[in-house]
């Protein structure tokens, strides 16, 4: 077998000289724009020796024999659009009508997407959070426990791991928990797929005894957008209900480009990954050690890692507290932006995070470490009080999130909105947990804390009204 399958078999392709009589319609040569015409040539369909994501017997097959492999899954899917994808499977496989399934309330929006799709009510898992910086970052095995011996009917546990901010779940804890009490473990890795190249970084979901793992892949390694993968433990390899339901939601014209550059990355990790994640290891040590020498920066990883729950931090995210300098997190990710050019992935009110990659090379990392220091001499601390948060307790569930998704909604001014179901999601950075999702009933306390939150400048993400003048409601129970 070649060792790429779907990269041989299209360079084959676009070097013959073919008349393409089939989709796309681009016919590899109808892309007026340099940039997007050698793409082009490759974008092709399914057309004799090229497989069939559906239905796999020649190079896709193999190629996904390939990925399983280095990923040590006992079987691997393609994802063509993205994780989103993936987690969206699983859900549909494993969830059902009312069914209850555990997962922490700080997950993906893909997360709410397959509960949408499945009709599965979610039993929220609480997420610890770090008291100073506010942000959710884990949860514990003995947590899912107690709510598995709570919820004796729920069958699977979905968790998030890493989280954003690069910090793993004891995901091996969490795994014990569940082959004891004959549970399913799915672990949403969306971050993680770096991990199987390297025993520097945290211990893959799928090694540590997860039943099955969404990477997305195109999140840290060299795969183009959309890219991703849905790994199955050996034990659940031939699931064929998982094969119907990755089938029903992907493309029937998946984007062979995207599958190539899976392939390729695949290659190149198993023959280069190791030495330059141990080359990114090293490079993210000595700039954290140099950014916590900077007066009012610091990048946290004691605190970190004495959250309850967190096992390993991502040594490629370096998440730098701000708040010992005059700006907010905002303000610095901007002087970055505008004075240094350098983008960060996230900004909120205490943090900026930055993601570095295994091809950021040592004056990328030097670049970022004397940004920091340029301006954290230029802006001296004490700033203002760091935006501490306090959660108003979970909300009462009054519709599944499936229901809710299909219920009309209206618009009401915000304060209305006391007593009423909620019609949308609002979530806030930090902690980057919801505050209410469609189908929750919404408290006084919580419309108190949307405007605290409002009026603190916090990122709001989820309400058609951004500035939550107006929020949308159901109606009907309450
Ligand atoms: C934790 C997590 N899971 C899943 C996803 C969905 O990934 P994708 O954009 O590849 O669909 C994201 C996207 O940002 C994510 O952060």
């Amino acid at each position: 077998m070649p060792k790429t399958p779907i990269y041989s078999a299209l360079k084959a392709y676009a070097g013959e000289d073919f008349l393409r009589l089939h989709m796309p319609g681009h016919a590899g040569k109808g892309m007026e724009q340099q940039e997007l015409s050698a793409a082009a040539a490759w974008d092709v369909t399914e057309i004799p020796g090229l497989d069939d994501l559906h239905l796999p017997g020649g190079i896709i097959r193999q190629s996904q024999e390939l990925l399983a492999r280095a990923f040590a899954a006992g079987y691997s899917y393609f994802l063509v659009n993205g994780a989103t994808e993936g987690i969206h499977a699983l859900f549909l496989a494993l969830g059902r009508e009312g069914k209850e399934i555990l997962l922490p309330r700080n997950a993906h929006r893909s997360f709410y997407g397959g509960m949408v799709l499945s009709g599965a009510v979610p039993v929220y898992i609480p997420v610890q959070t770090e008291a100073q910086l506010g942000i959710a970052l884990a949860v514990t095995a003995e947590d899912i426990e107690t709510l598995l011996q709570r919820h004796p009917e729920a069958q699977t546990v979905f968790l998030a791991s890493p989280s954003y901010y690069g910090t793993t779940c004891d995901v091996a804890a969490i795994a014990a928990v569940t082959r004891d009490l004959g549970k399913n473990l799915l672990v949403d890795e969306a971050h993680g797929s770096h991990f199987s190249f390297s025993d520097l970084y945290p211990q893959p979901a799928l090694r540590s005894g997860a039943d099955a793992v969404v990477n997305g892949l195109h999140k840290t390694l060299p795969v183009l957008n959309q890219g991703a993968a849905l790994h199955l433990s050996a034990g659940w390899a031939d699931n064929s209900r998982i094969r119907q339901t990755v089938s029903l939601l992907a493309t029937t014209s998946p984007s062979y480009p995207v599958m190539a550059s899976i392939e390729l990355a695949r290659q190149f990790m198993e023959e280069n990954g190791a030495s330059l994640l141990e080359r990114a290891y090293e490079f993210s040590r000595c700039c954290s050690c140099r950014i916590n020498r900077i007066t009012g920066l610091k990048t946290c990883e004691q605190e970190l890692r004495k959250v309850a729950g967190v096992a390993q931090l991502d040594p490629l995210k370096i998440l730098v507290s701000v708040q010992g300098t005059a700006l907010s997190g905002y303000q610095f990710a901007s002087r970055l932006r505008d004075k240094y050019r350098i983008q960060v992935e996230l900004a909120d009110s205490n943090i900026i995070l930055a993601m570095f990659s295994i091809f950021h090379e040592a004056q990328d990392w030097t670049r970022f470490y004397q940004a920091l220091q340029d301006i954290a001499v230029s802006y001296p601390g004490p700033g203002g009080q760091p935006v501490k948060v306090e959660l108003p307790p979970p909300p009462h569930m009054l519709l599944s999130p499936r229901q809710a998704f299909m219920a009309p909604c209206r618009r009401v001014p915000l304060r209305d909105g006391v007593n009423k179901t909620a019609g949308e999601m609002i979530a806030a950075y930090p902690p980057g947990i919801p505050c209410i999702l469609p189908g929750e009933l919404i408290s006084r306390e919580m419309i108190d804390y949307l405007v605290y939150l409002v009026r603190s400048g916090a990122r709001i993400q989820g309400p058609e009204d951004a500035a939550l003048r107006y929020i949308n409601i159901i109606d009907g129970p309450s």
